[in-house]
């Protein structure tokens, strides 16, 4: 096992009716600028039940933080910050109101131009506003750790930041809020938490067999529940819940400590977002199982052992295991409504030049856990997701 930090400050608050806790959990002299999306939180009711477990603290609501945040309206809402001597920010939505509220705590109190935090990738943040969320999609896990990634479509730009200093201070997580999600963004969850434990656990073998069995727990707890998500007539809470869960821990620090970790597949993902505006879980659908197969060679032990324990395969030689591991991913995301081509997105090879253009101007030129994906290896994994 590899040497490790680990610590996560994060409190969480998880199930039914948690929402009125925030009457504790929020400091009582607080100024607070509640932070949302476009409308889902309204609609939900879910703002209405925030105000009044606020009670008589001062706040007001930042509205419009759109899917794949953009700097622009971050730095708006910095703006309200400074001008309204705001101390307090609550995040109430999804990934990507929580990534804008981290970098918008972080921005408020930065001296210089804030576009810095991001080419930095977070390093130079100091110090952030505290802040709180209430999680109202599960896929993440930016509820409970220290990343965010915000977008410039100006220069078709999408650069993660990461800081100790922008954990939450808590998240709300109330399963019965996944209630209102259409199937697409369920779908997006479970994926995107899958590819998340994947990028962690599926590199090469550190003799670090209780990550990898927490690991390969999600994993199995996602194939389990996320094709019921789509079915059930209802919401199931349990299913609810375990996705909620299983998705907070995909990404907060437990899984990937002490162990390799790739990232390439959702690096490469960002630039098909900020060039296409695919949502963010399909670019892992379309890229992992390309990726798999180019890396099989360097995730062979790992990817042996993903397919015995995941998927049960165990017939065949070592390399009929592997393909049909792959396959059973890739089914897998389209059994959940996501389509792994490109050309299912209405990209051809011509889409391809740009993107690696982009990878490269944005540094992402050695990725993986060996640090040898160049680009002309992220270009045969676009050419073979075609
Ligand atoms: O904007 P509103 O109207 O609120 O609607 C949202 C949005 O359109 C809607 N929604 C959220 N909760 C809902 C709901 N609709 C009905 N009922 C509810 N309860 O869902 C849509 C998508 O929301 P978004 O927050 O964009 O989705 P997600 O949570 O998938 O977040 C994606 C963003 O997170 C980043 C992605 O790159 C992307 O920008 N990521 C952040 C990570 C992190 N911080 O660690 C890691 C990830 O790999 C990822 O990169
Ligand atoms: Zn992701």
């Amino acid at each position: 096992m590899n040497n490790f930090d680990f610590h996560n400050p994060t409190h969480i608050v998880f199930g039914k009716d948690r929402i009125a806790d925030l009457a504790t959990l929020v400091p009582a002299a607080a100024k607070v600028l509640i932070l949302v999306g476009g409308s889902s939180a309204e609609k939900t009711g879910t703002l209405a039940e925030v105000r009044q477990a606020l009670g008589s603290r001062a706040h007001a609501t930042f509205t419009g933080i759109e899917p794949n945040p953009s700097f622009d309206t971050a730095m708006q809402a910095v703006h309200q910050v400074r001008e309204g001597g705001f101390d307090f920010l609550l995040a109430v939505g999804g990934g990507s109101v929580i990534d804008a509220a981290k970098f918008i705590a972080a921005a408020a109190l930065f001296e210089g131009d804030a576009w810095d935090i991001l080419l930095k990738g977070g390093a130079n943040i100091r110090r952030a506003l505290p802040f709180g969320t209430v999680l109202t999609l599960p896929a993440t896990g930016s509820e409970m750790n220290k990343g965010g990634v915000i977008t410039r479509r100006d220069i078709g730009a999408k650069l993660p930041f990461r800081s100790q200093h922008v954990y939450p201070q808590f998240s709300v997580l109330d399963p019965t809020k996944t209630y209102t999600l259409p199937p697409q963004q369920l779908a997006n969850g479970v994926v995107d938490a899958f590819v998340h434990t994947v990028e962690q656990y599926l590199t090469y073998p550190v003799n670090a067999p209780l990550q990898d069995r927490f690991a390969e727990g999600i994993l199995q707890t996602l194939i389990d529940v996320g094709p019921r998500l789509l079915t059930a007539p209802e919401p199931v809470y349990d299913d609810r819940a375990n996705l909620v869960w299983a998705a907070t821990l995909a990404l907060n620090g437990l899984i990937g400590s002490g162990v390799p970790q790739d990232w390439a597949t959702h690096m490469v993902g960002h630039e098909l977002t900020a060039l296409h505006n695919i949502d963010h879980a399909r670019t892992l659908a379309i890229v992992l199982p390309a990726m798999l197969d180019e890396r099989r060679v360097q995730k062979h032990a790992k990817l042996l052992q993903y397919g015995d324990r995941v998927w049960g395969i165990r017939t065949g030689n070592e390399d009929e295991r592997i393909t049909a591991t792959i396959v059973a991913t890739r089914d897998f995301f389209e059994r959940m409504g996501i389509p792994t081509r490109l050309s299912a997105y209405g990209l051809g090879a011509e889409a391809i030049d740009v993107l690696i253009a982009q990878l490269t101007e944005h540094g992402m030129t050695r990725l993986g856990e060996h640090g040898d994906i160049t680009p002309e290896v992220s270009r045969r994994v676009l050419q073979a997701a075609l």
